[in-house]
């Protein structure tokens, strides 16, 4: 991993999370990359410029009115010299200024006057994070081809637990590596379905699974930092969107899902089908709450759903498909007659089990192909998916040169 002579301009923003940035321009710079810092008013309350100076060896700039970086426009040859800008933290209030276009500090202006793509890493409380406002904001950022990267779930510096934390910086680091390419799927576009499908009885009921979605987010986000865009269609998870996938679909039902993948398939190279697609769906949802019959059992009638990836490779012209298998016993058996009778080019099986699998952090993978087979042995999903990963690249390039 290299980022010599990369120029990266980290905007630092009013957060704790700021303090965490320190140790992020060590690690740009320990892989070659100059880092100038611009920080916000707010910012400086948290971390002294002092800090990121004698860590990045450059002047931080905060205010558009400093006499003497000015006098040669100084915001705009920083604004030329930036290949990539990342803002991190990025707080609810500075994300809300980008997304309205403002520019009434230094990192705004410098937003608006660079040419450089923005990635910004969100820092907040938890219950900011999920304000639709918030929300909003993002959207409107992300329509116009700004990268969020993160954030991720865990505790909370006010003692809240949730999705709001800033990805720490070595996640930061690795997706900005990832941003200037060289990755093993540089220019593919992977399309990646995860966690599990509800099908619904009636409003307030529904089948489901114990899909977490954590495998397929895993992937997801080892995809983009081997370069890949990641479109992840994913069903009813808590998950945040990992750091680098470009589009994320969210469905709800098996029929959504089938509808959202065979929709961004004909834009894709490859699909890893990781979600737990439910088989069968009631075959009639009720309208109204289905009343208890007190003595008597009831009987639900299912339909059996399209299947996803058959679907796909019935298709002429179709992206290399990679399935999962999770299987109590017979795993490999079973992924063998899965990989026919699915039309597949690649399957990764797994043994559902104590810690393993559905819901659990760590899974361990057989990996088959027509011709092939290797055994990932147990290990956190994370590491997991960046060594799947690499296989599916390896393949892909030998079955379509
Ligand atoms: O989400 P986690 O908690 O991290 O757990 C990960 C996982 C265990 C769910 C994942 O690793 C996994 O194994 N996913 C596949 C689960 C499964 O048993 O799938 P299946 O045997 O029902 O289907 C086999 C393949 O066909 C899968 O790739 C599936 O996406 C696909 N399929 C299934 C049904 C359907 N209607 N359409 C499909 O495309």
């Amino acid at each position: 991993m290299s980022l010599a002579q990369r120029r990266i301009l980290l905007g630092v923003s009013g957060g704790i999370a700021a303090y965490k940035s320190c140790d992020l321009v060590r690690r740009l710079r320990g892989l070659g990359a100059e880092v100038r810092v611009v920080m916000t008013e707010n910012a400086t309350r948290f971390v002294g410029p002092a800090t990121f100076q004698a860590l990045s060896g450059e002047p931080v700039r905060i205010s558009l009115w400093d006499d003497s970086a000015e006098a040669a426009m100084g915001h705009i040859e920083l604004a030329r010299w930036a290949e990539r800008i990342l803002i991190a933290p990025a707080s609810a209030e500075l994300l809300a200024r980008l997304a309205h276009g403002h520019a009434n500090d230094l990192l705004s202006t410098l937003c608006l006057a660079s040419a450089a793509p923005l990635h910004v890493a969100p820092a907040m409380n938890q219950q900011m994070w999920a304000h639709p406002a918030v929300q909003a904001n993002l959207q409107t950022l992300r329509q116009r081809g700004v990268l969020v990267w993160g954030p991720a779930v865990g505790e909370q510096a006010c003692g809240d637990v949730g999705s709001g934390r800033m990805l720490e910086p070595e996640a930061l680091r690795d997706a900005m590596v990832a941003s200037f390419g060289g990755g093993m799927l540089d220019g593919l576009r992977v399309l990646i379905s995860a966690g599990p499908t509800y099908e619904d009885i009636d409003p307030v009921r529904f089948i489901g699974n114990r899909s977490s979605g954590r495998m397929g987010f895993a992937l997801a986000e080892a995809a983009a930092l081997e370069g890949a865009q990641v479109t992840l269609v994913a069903g009813p998870v808590g998950l945040p969107t990992p750091a680098g996938v470009g589009v994320r679909v969210d469905v709800r039902s098996a029929a959504q899902m089938h509808a959202a993948v065979l929709n961004a398939a004909a834009e894709a190279d490859i699909y890893i089908g990781t979600a737990a697609v439910g088989d069968y769906r009631p075959a009639e949802v009720a309208k109204r709450k289905v009343k208890k019959q007190a003595g008597a059992d009831l009987v639900l009638q299912l339909a059996e759903n399209p299947d996803i990836l058959a679907s796909l490779s019935a298709q002429a012209a179709h992206p290399f498909l990679v399935g999962f298998a999770a299987e109590t016993h017979d795993v490999l058996i079973y992924a063998h007659e899965k990989l026919q009778r699915k039309g597949l080019d690649m399957i990764a099986a797994n043994q559902v089990g104590e810690g393993l699998g559905f819901e659990a952090s760590e899974n361990a993978l057989s990996v088959v192909w027509d011709g092939g087979s290797i055994d990932l042995a147990r290990a956190s999903k994370s590491v997991l998916a960046r060594q799947l990963v690499g296989i599916v690249a390896e393949r892909f390039r030998a079955a379509r040169p």
